[in-house]
């Protein structure tokens, strides 16, 4: 599912606030409160509190979940430097009118993270943007982090993975693994499943909102977690639905 950076920057033009709903959509809530428990679970093995740690997030987006991750980790440790960049231009002019006083370093990248220096991060964060990567792109990509990561450093990066003849616009779990391993060690693989039922219902209320006073309905994330808790016991190799890996790596 190769996407290019007009295609995101169309997608910003045309969203009030984000275009993956992150402001409204209790899926996307369910999504970044299993992110914000990785994260916390993985730094405190990784990391004692106070640590000073220089992070940078990529394809932050309209820095909603950014926020959280900052809001997060500044309670419990030392932020020297946090540096959130996205390949859109639009996605970052998002982010700094969303978050005016916001203390995260809000940039546009290129692809390459050129403009990134070696060894300068200890921690990386990347969520939500693999899939839209060939596989090329995202060994070029795997490459640069081991080099902008610091030696004491650690990676946290997710996708959305299929493990058979699921969704084709999803990279299969054991290629994503496969391509990890050329560059590092992964420590753990945190697993959601995100239920395509709940995402389903959420269309439907969307196409009512305009009749119906839905919008606070839909900002709940109490109905996805149920729905993904009862469907995520059928969840097996042949039952086709979304899963996101979270990957830690060293
Ligand atoms: C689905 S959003 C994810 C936002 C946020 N990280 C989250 O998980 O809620 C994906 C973002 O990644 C950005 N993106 C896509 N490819 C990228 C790349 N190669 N480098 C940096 N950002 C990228 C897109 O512009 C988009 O803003």
């Amino acid at each position: 599912m190769k996407k290019d950076i007009a295609f995101f920057d169309e997608l910003y033009s045309k969203s009030k606030i984000d275009p993956w709903g992150a402001d409204w959509r209790g899926t996307i809530g369910v999504w970044h409160d299993f992110c914000l428990n990785c994260i916390s679970e993985s730094l405190n093995k990784s990391f004692t509190s106070n640590y000073p740690i220089t992070i940078l997030d990529i394809g932050c987006g309209s820095g909603i979940l950014t926020e959280m991750i900052y809001s997060l980790l500044s309670k419990k440790y030392n932020i020297k430097d946090y540096l959130a960049v996205d390949i859109s231009s639009k996605a970052i002019s998002r982010a700094k009118s969303l978050h005016p006083m916001s203390k995260v370093n809000y940039q546009t990248t290129s692809e390459d993270l050129s403009t990134i220096q070696e060894n300068s991060f200890q921690l990386i964060l990347g969520f939500g943007f693999l899939p839209y990567l060939t596989s090329d792109k995202r060994l070029q990509l795997f490459s640069t982090l081991k080099s902008i990561k610091s030696s004491d450093g650690l990676i946290l990066l997710s996708s959305n993975v299929r493990v058979n003849n699921e969704d084709s616009n999803y990279p299969l779990a054991d290629l994503i693994a496969k391509e990890l391993s050329v560059f590092f060690s992964i420590m753990n693989i945190y697993k959601l499943f995100l239920s395509q039922y709940s995402e389903g219902i959420e269309a439907k209320l969307l196409k009512l909102n305009s009749v119906l006073p839905l919008s606070r309905l839909l900002q709940q994330k109490y109905l996805p977690k149920k729905f993904n808790q009862y469907y995520s016991k059928k969840a097996t190799d042949i039952f086709p639905d979304k899963r996101l890996h979270l990957y830690e790596l060293i």
